[in-house]
């Protein structure tokens, strides 16, 4: 017996990094895994790691913008391989810059990913999950939905949109059997992370403070947030519902440095 086995797992943005991790790694604990990305080549290549290591993978290619397709991209997955009892909603934008100087295509832009695209797969999945009476619906937030980070003002709101979104959900489903809870990850090692150090001018400089920004003195890793996002997928998590869990090294607890 697997911790994911009979779950049917919708992860959105799998065609790399974090996505790509969780969906590999809730394969190995036995889900059927729909692979779901805008990106065709990162969804074939998940979906290929995932067969290749003798897992379930369904690959959906599907762009969270288009209402349209997603709705008969989720309803010919559900079709193939059964009703969708999990979703991680987990595919983002992250456009930079302070709140002035984001342009309102910038803004309409994340949100239209972030949030509306979680909207659009919540909305299409959750009435197999009331027919079924289980489901759980993981939102990916970030550090920056709960602290100030600078930079980032547009993605920071749509990652405390998703917090906000995780706990009212929460109390409307909580007696239908569904759960709904948010994953909040820190810095974590990653080709978002690589792509942001590469266009800086002292990359292995900034890298080492993202090191030591953290409490436990390092940045995360893929695979320790793809166990947390096991852990509220599976029944183990069964009382745990409107929940945010910090995946951030202590980040989100620390309180100001003394000052010499
Ligand atoms: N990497 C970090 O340090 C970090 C920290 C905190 C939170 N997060 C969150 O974790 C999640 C994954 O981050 P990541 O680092 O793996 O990012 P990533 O950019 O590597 O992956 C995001 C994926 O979302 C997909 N995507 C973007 N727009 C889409 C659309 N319109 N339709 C379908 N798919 C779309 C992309 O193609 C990509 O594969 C995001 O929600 C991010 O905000 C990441």
């Amino acid at each position: 017996m697997q911790r994911l086995d009979h779950k049917i797992a919708l992860i959105t943005g799998a065609g790399n990094g974090i996505g790509r991790g969780i969906a590999l790694r809730f394969a190995q604990e036995g889900a059927v895994v729909g692979v779901l990305d805008v990106m065709p080549d990162g969804v074939n290549e998940t979906v290929r790691q995932i067969r290749g290591a003798d897992g379930k993978a369904h690959a959906l290619i599907c762009d969270l913008r288009d209402a349209e397709q997603v709705e008969t991209t989720l309803a010919a997955f559900a079709k193939e391989a059964g009703t969708i009892n999990v979703v991680v909603n987990n595919a983002a934008v992250m456009p930079t810059g302070r709140m002035h100087e984001t342009s309102l295509e910038n803004w309409d832009a994340v949100f239209d990913v972030n949030v509306r695209g979680a909207y659009l797969v919540n909305c299409a999945v959750i009435p197999g999950m009331l027919a079924i009476g289980q489901g759980s619906i993981i939102h990916m937030a970030s550090v920056t939905g709960i602290r100030g980070l600078p930079g980032i003002a547009a993605y920071s709101a749509t990652k405390g949109a998703l917090i906000a979104l995780t706990r009212a959900m929460s109390t409307d489903y909580a007696r239908l059997g569904i759960r709904v809870n948010a994953v909040s990850p820190g810095t974590i090692d990653s080709p978002m992370l690589h792509n942001f150090l590469a266009a800086q001018q002292r990359p292995e400089v900034l890298r080492g403070m993202f090191d030591d920004m953290h409490p436990i003195g390092r940045v995360g890793t893929i695979e320790e947030v793809a166990s947390v996002c096991v852990f509220l997928a599976s029944d183990e998590a069964s009382f745990v519902t409107g929940s945010n869990y910090e995946v951030d090294g202590g980040l989100s607890s620390k309180g100001e440095q003394p000052q010499d």
